[in-house]
């Protein structure tokens, strides 16, 4: 194989003989193979982006002029092939069965007794995330990915090998010792929450159809007859098992793949197949219940949609024992969870002043029950995800409901639409102070720029400033501030610096203890950082890192105006020359925003008054030394305090690097609530196991 430096440093193929060209195309699948390993399945960027871009489009040049070398399941095949008129059937050389559902822990007791009559040993199960994608069956043939097949109706599915093909962490090739002839690898093909969203911005930005979820996203994606709009979309495969095995090509020899469930997984992982983190082995029955109680807290947390636990027996002699019963195995069940989804009414729209004056629509529904939980309201977010939905008052709708994200309407049932609906009528006033509400052109999002003139961004602002994240002002709850704005006590945020107990003595059920211990904690939260300072003053978009980064560079409030109002020339048309921009991570929207702040007379004037009154900056340890420099974290588990990218925008703030997985290459990890796999994983390999308090301690430092 030629070396790496060789094939980048010499770009120019002219140069080359013909059997030279051979031996560079196949360094250039070697090594590209290589890369994509490492990326996909080990979770390491061992070459940099621009490199592996000179090897990829080496190899599409070489594959362009000499066609002759190109093989089958090149990498360039993630690019999509041809279209093709329609799907050809596969038929499953074992069938694709279904799993039979449990919806209780006495189902799963029934299931663990069940299967003890008929091993009378101690089974020890599998539990798995029931992964809420496309099932599918992708076979290798001599090491290659020979066809890639949907589920269909169990016993034939369609072949949708070229568009499997696209699927970035699909390896198109593998190699081990003891690597069967034949080796069906089954597992769900889906599209991560995230993603789901950025494709659906983007779609809706170029006024194409949108999805209602990531699993039908993923469906869609999947049966395209052109494999070219499939490598567009971003599709990942999670293996969760094996089908049919054949060990050698004239079937003479027999050796195991694996003799437990567990270590079949492990070997698929080997291989390069993704493999979930969150698998576990666990004992008995009341362990596999322990796990469903620990998934289902931590489901919403998760960036991809499950719909409950698989769970398996481990040993795969025990599974042969067992056998089948109608279309499911007698070795496994599904742990459903309560569904999230119901259907109800839309009855009103209701518009909400946020902080930095947006005014987002709140659907007002007929109270529903959604897994356990009464639902009233659920957000709409702007008048694009209006216009999306295509929804009107009186409507029928299906509302979702995950963990403590607000409840969403995820689908208008326009076939049941009747003509008592309504348009949904876009305000022109602020629904709050009356001002009249703007809308910038192409943007979703309408706002009210009356500022603290307008009662609900004030109060909003006052939250803010005093939450726990900012001047952490204790004893000053959400029906407080309500109070003292609706009764004019408080004109701005410097006002609650004047409160005393005369004033508070006006307030409902507050007594003398409440209005000394909160005067006190007002007191007290004069002493605070810079980086808090900037990040309880409301920016458009500077949340903790960027306020971080602020405090890091500048050391004082003073330096920041004067960058700004400096920096203002450059607002309309120059951003890029703004010094804000030069600071890591601060792009021109929130440089803009930044400027347009700290330039503006009002807000200078409530910076100075604050000052005045007496708020005053410890000494932070500043993270211009990047105190995390050049240490990996990972974030697992449920956390209360941060969103996970909260948590992950404060480390990198500190310079450090966040990735998904542990390895022995990661300093900490950071364990919320119901952590799983990783942090096993973690205490295995000795990583340093970081709680949510103690993390809230290592950024306050
Ligand atoms: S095992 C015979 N494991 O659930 C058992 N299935 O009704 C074969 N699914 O559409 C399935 N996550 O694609 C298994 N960890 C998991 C799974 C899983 C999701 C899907 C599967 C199939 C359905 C089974």
């Amino acid at each position: 194989m030629e070396k790496i430096t060789e094939i980048l440093n010499s770009t120019n193929l002219d140069e080359l003989s013909s059997s030279e060209i051979e031996l560079r195309y196949k360094s250039l699948v070697q090594y590209i193979n290589k890369y994509n390993h490492d990326y996909h399945a080990l979770d390491k960027s061992t070459i940099s982006d621009l490199d592996y871009d000179i090897l990829f489009q080496q190899l599409i040049k070489i594959e362009k002029l000499f066609p002759s070398l190109k093989i089958d399941n090149s990498p360039s095949d993630r690019v999509g092939a041809s279209p093709s008129n329609g799907f050809k059937k596969i038929t499953h050389k074992i069938p694709m069965l279904s799993l039979e559902n449990s919806f209780s822990f006495e189902d799963l007791i029934a299931f663990d007794k069940r299967l003890n009559a008929k091993i009378k040993q101690d089974i020890g199960y599998i539990c798995e995330p029931k992964l809420d994608g496309i099932a599918v069956s992708i076979t290798y043939v001599d090491g290659k990915l020979f066809t890639a097949a949907t589920r269909g109706d169990g016993q034939e599915g369609e072949d949708i090998t070229e568009n499997v093909k696209t699927i970035n962490n699909v390896p198109l090739v593998i190699s081990n010792c003891n690597l069967p002839y034949v080796l069906e690898v089954r597992g769900e093909i889906l599209i991560k929450k995230s993603r789901f969203e950025k494709l659906n911005e983007r779609s809706l930005k170029n006024k194409q159809k949108t999805f209602s979820n990531p699993r039908n996203a993923a469906a869609g994606s999947l049966r395209q007859l052109d494999p070219k709009v499939t490598a567009s979309r971003p599709l990942m495969m999670s293996a969760y098992g094996t089908g049919y095995i054949q060990y050698s090509a004239n079937n003479s020899d027999e050796y195991t793949f694996a003799t437990t469930h567990y270590q079949s997984l492990l070997r698929l992982k080997d291989l390069g197949f993704e493999v979930n983190d969150l698998v576990k082995e666990v004992s008995s029955i009341d362990e596999s219940i322990n796990y469903c109680k620990e998934l289902t807290q931590i489901r919403p947390s998760l960036d991809y949609d499950i719909d409950g636990v698989v769970i398996k027996v481990n040993n795969l002699d025990y599974q042969n024992q067992l056998g089948f019963i109608s279309r499911a195995p007698r070795w496994a069940t599904a742990y459903k969870f309560q569904s999230d989804e119901a259907i109800t009414e839309l009855i009103d729209v209701d518009w909400q002043v946020g902080r930095t004056g947006t005014v987002t629509p709140v659907a007002k529904l007929k109270t529903v029950n959604v897994g356990g939980v009464n639902i009233s309201n659920a957000t709409l977010h702007n008048l694009d995800e209006i216009h999306r939905l295509n929804i009107k008052i009186n409507d029928k709708v299906i509302v979702k409901r995950a963990g403590d994200v607000i409840p969403k309407i995820v689908k208008v049932l326009e076939k049941e639409r009747c003509d008592k609906t309504n348009d949904i009528i876009v305000p022109k006033n602020c629904p709050v102070c009356f001002s009249i509400l703007t809308r910038i052109d192409g943007e979703a999002v309408i706002r009210c720029t009356a500022g603290f003139s307008c009662s609900a961004q004030l109060k909003e602002s006052i939250k803010h400033f005093s939450s726990k994240r900012a001047l952490d002002i204790d004893g000053l709850g959400d029906k407080i501030v309500n109070q003292l704005v609706d009764m004019k006590i408080i004109n701005n945020i410097s006002d609650l610096f004047n409160l005393n107990e005369d004033v508070l003595s006006n307030l409902d059920r507050f007594g003398p203890k409440s209005s000394k211990n909160l005067l006190n904690s007002i007191a007290a939260s004069k002493r605070t950082s810079l980086s808090k300072f900037i990040y309880s003053l409301g920016i458009r978009e500077v949340g903790e890192a960027t306020s971080n980064i602020l405090s890091a560079k500048f050391k004082n409030i003073n330096s920041i105006i004067d960058t700004a109002k400096n920096d203002k020339i450059y607002l309309d048309d120059d951003i890029e020359s703004s010094s804000f921009l030069k600071l890591n991570d601060i792009g021109p929207t929130v440089a803009r925003n930044i400027i347009k702040f700290f330039s503006d007379e009002y807000n200078i004037g409530l910076i100075n008054t604050l000052l005045n009154q007496g708020i005053n900056f410890t000494e932070e340890k500043l993270n211009d030394n990047l105190l995390l420099k050049n240490q990996t974290w990972v974030i697992t588990g449920v956390l209360s305090n941060y969103s996970r990218n909260q948590a992950k925008e404060l480390i990198q703030s500190y310079g450090g690097k966040v990735m998904n997985s542990v390895s022995n290459k990661t300093n900490y990890l950071l364990a919320g609530k119901s952590a799983g796999s990783k942090l096993i994983k973690a205490k295995d390999l000795g990583v340093m196991i970081i709680n949510e308090n103690d993390f809230s301690k290592m950024m306050d430092q």
